[in-house]
């Protein structure tokens, strides 16, 4: 892929829901409805600035240990919004993806999933990879299981070819809203030469102008990939791009 100022593929790890309800004396579930509201908002001006993947941290593997209340109303909520939003994502040329272990998973939640991906299977214009139930420690042990169960040799790119988002290259940028440092088991194995940017708006507060700060970041970095400043060309393979 050549150097672009504009990143081709975005990561997201939508962060800080939970603390702008609170913070408005709101229930948590207010703050993650709003949160669907800031992920249409943030496809839409992706797709305007040309970013062609949108890959969002929507429930994490561990986010199953909070309160019993939390997680139920997590899963009604992706539910609804699955039902609610995909008519309008599949005229806007938005080809949805699920990205995680769909074992454990209610019926409703699977069939929306099912539903929605075979309903946007023909778009191109912006892949948007949601990852729910998603863990990158999970991502490389079921990708290394497959690898072994196709009796394949255990390489980095049998490993990349097995993993959970082989059909996009790697990220380029990685946000996290939120305020907090720390990649909290999102794409541990894809990220290995991304860029991070860390704002400290919470995901409901996060819009056109917070992105455009964290494209501008990215645009001011020297992507290295371990070689040295002004390699050119060579400089800009990323590694783990198939
Ligand atoms: C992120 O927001 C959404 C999910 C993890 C589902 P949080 O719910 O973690 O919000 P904070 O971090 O508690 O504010
Ligand atoms: C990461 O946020 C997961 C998602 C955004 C879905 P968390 O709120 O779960 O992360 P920690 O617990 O602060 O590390
Ligand atoms: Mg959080």
């Amino acid at each position: 892929m050549p150097p672009s100022s504009t990143p081709y593929h975005v990561a997201i790890v939508m962060d800080g829901n939970g603390r702008w309800a609170s913070k408005r004396f709101l229930p948590r579930i207010a703050g993650h409805k709003q949160g669907v509201d800031s992920l249409k908002r943030c496809a839409c001006a992706c797709d305007a600035r040309g970013i062609k993947v949108l890959t969002v941290f929507a429930f994490s593997s561990e986010n199953w240990q909070r309160p019993q209340e939390e997680v139920s109303g997590l899963m009604d909520l992706f539910a609804l919004a699955l039902g609610r939003e995909v008519p309008q994502l599949k005229l806007d040329g938005v080809q949805l993806r699920f990205i995680g272990e769909r074992q454990g998973l209610s019926n409703r939640v699977l069939k929306g999933i099912e539903q929605a991906e075979a309903a946007t299977a023909a778009n191109h214009k912006l892949v948007l990879n949601v990852c729910f139930n998603y863990g990158g420690r999970w991502d490389i042990v079921q990708a290394a299981a497959r690898v072994a169960a196709q009796g394949l040799e255990m390489t980095e790119q049998n490993l990349s070819q097995a993993m959970a988002l082989a059909h996009v290259p790697d990220p380029d940028l990685v946000i996290r809203t939120g305020g907090e440092q720390r990649i909290s088991n999102f794409l541990l194995w894809q990220s290995a030469y991304s860029e991070f940017f860390f704002s400290d708006k919470l995901w409901p507060d996060f819009d056109e102008a917070a992105l455009d700060q964290a494209i501008e970041s990215y645009a001011l970095r020297e992507r290295r990939f371990g070689k040295v400043p002004g390699q050119g060309d060579a400089a800009a393979s990323p590694v783990g791009v198939h």
